[in-house]
């Protein structure tokens, strides 16, 4: 049951204003406002959930969203208000503003980057709205700000990109030489690129002959990876390891070591570990061309659906909730292939 009673849809010029704000979610986009009251009782059982998803810049995060949109259906019950921040910050602050002056019964989020969110979520508390944080996380003084998060362990996907380097130099037996290590980064001060760059470095650490030569965000784009892998190329000769934190900018990264004359692979220049493990990436992966890619999984939206049912029932949810992750190389890649939708 819905508990801010009163946000309901029974007034044209809500609905309008909804509509402009969630432009381009199309959840709305059937719903005249002259149908306003016929849907007025409907609505009213309807959890309001406002979400605030970053943008869509990776398969990754287009598939996050879908996966939010088709668990909070009006058919389970929820009135989903989708809005995409385009990457930015300040976005993201002015949709949370407007969820709260909305009233809506919950607020998600999925944050751009860590800092600078602890007066906007000071104002959701002051209107008791529960926050739940998807994906990514957000750094604030006070964790009671936000009821809960679910999202992936992204120092731990680090970590298992390292270990996986480690055990590879093994059996290569090249543990002696020294391994000139390039870090594609995604957005800095974000979740997944300060995760998975302590989680790789605790590796990294260890071996006085792993060298990183250099670490430059690509923003998790293609167009970004392309290009910032091209400028690291032109600099430097000789690179054994690419580290790309996801497989957006993978993609971009090789085809910008393929068209500078390079080759990719075991057996090729360049070592490519990568990040999320979208269906595209793992057919690079069965080809050889991805080393090895660490699963960062985007379903979150049943789990979700799972935590806000909670809530409403008054149960007590955790303060966090990690999503099962694999690793995919050429060893065990296609036993997955056929189930991969994204
Ligand atoms: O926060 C998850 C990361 O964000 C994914 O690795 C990436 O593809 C996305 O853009």
């Amino acid at each position: 049951m819905s508990k801010n009673g009163w946000y309901r849809l029974g007034t044209a010029a809500l609905l309008v204003s909804l509509l402009v704000f969630t432009c381009g979610c199309g959840i709305f986009s059937s719903v005249a406002v002259g149908e306003a009251d016929a849907h007025e009782e409907e609505n009213a059982n309807l959890v309001v959930v406002g979400f605030s998803q970053i943008g869509s810049e990776s398969v990754w995060r287009t598939t996050n969203t879908v996966s939010v949109q088709e668990a909070l259906t009006k058919e389970n019950g929820y009135f989903l208000i989708f809005n995409n921040a385009r990457q930015k910050q300040e976005n993201q602050i002015k949709a949370l503003r407007s969820f709260i002056s909305q009233r809506v019964d919950y607020i998600v989020f999925s944050p751009v980057t860590e800092n600078g969110w602890d007066t906007v979520l000071e104002e959701a508390r002051e209107a008791g709205i529960p926050v739940i944080l998807l994906d990514r996380m957000v750094n604030v003084e006070d964790a009671s700000l936000y009821t809960t998060w679910i999202g992936s362990d992204m120092e731990e996907e680090g970590r298992k990109a390292g270990r996986w380097l480690e055990q590879y130099l093994k059996i290569a037996n090249r543990q002696k030489e020294d391994i000139n290590i390039i870090m594609l980064q995604g957005t800095l001060g974000s979740s997944p690129q300060r995760g998975r760059s302590s989680g790789f470095m605790e590796i990294a650490n260890k071996y006085i002959n792993w060298h990183i030569l250099d670490q430059r965000s690509g923003d998790f784009t293609i167009a970004k990876g392309k290009e910032v892998m091209e400028q690291i190329l032109e600099r430097y000769e000789d690179i054994d390891v690419v580290v790309s934190q996801n497989d957006d900018m993978t993609f971009g990264a090789i085809e910008a070591i393929e068209e500078s004359g390079r080759s990719v692979g075991r057996d090729g220049d360049i070592l490519l570990l990568s990040f999320d493990a979208v269906r595209d990436a793992l057919r690079l992966v069965e080809e050889g061309k991805i080393a090895v890619d660490v699963e960062c999984n985007p379903e979150q939206g049943k789990y979700l659906a799972e935590v806000i049912g909670m809530l409403e029932r008054g149960e007590k949810v955790e303060k966090a909730y990690v999503v099962e992750e694999r690793v995919f190389t050429k060893e065990n890649v296609s036993g997955y292939m056929n189930s991969r939708t994204y």
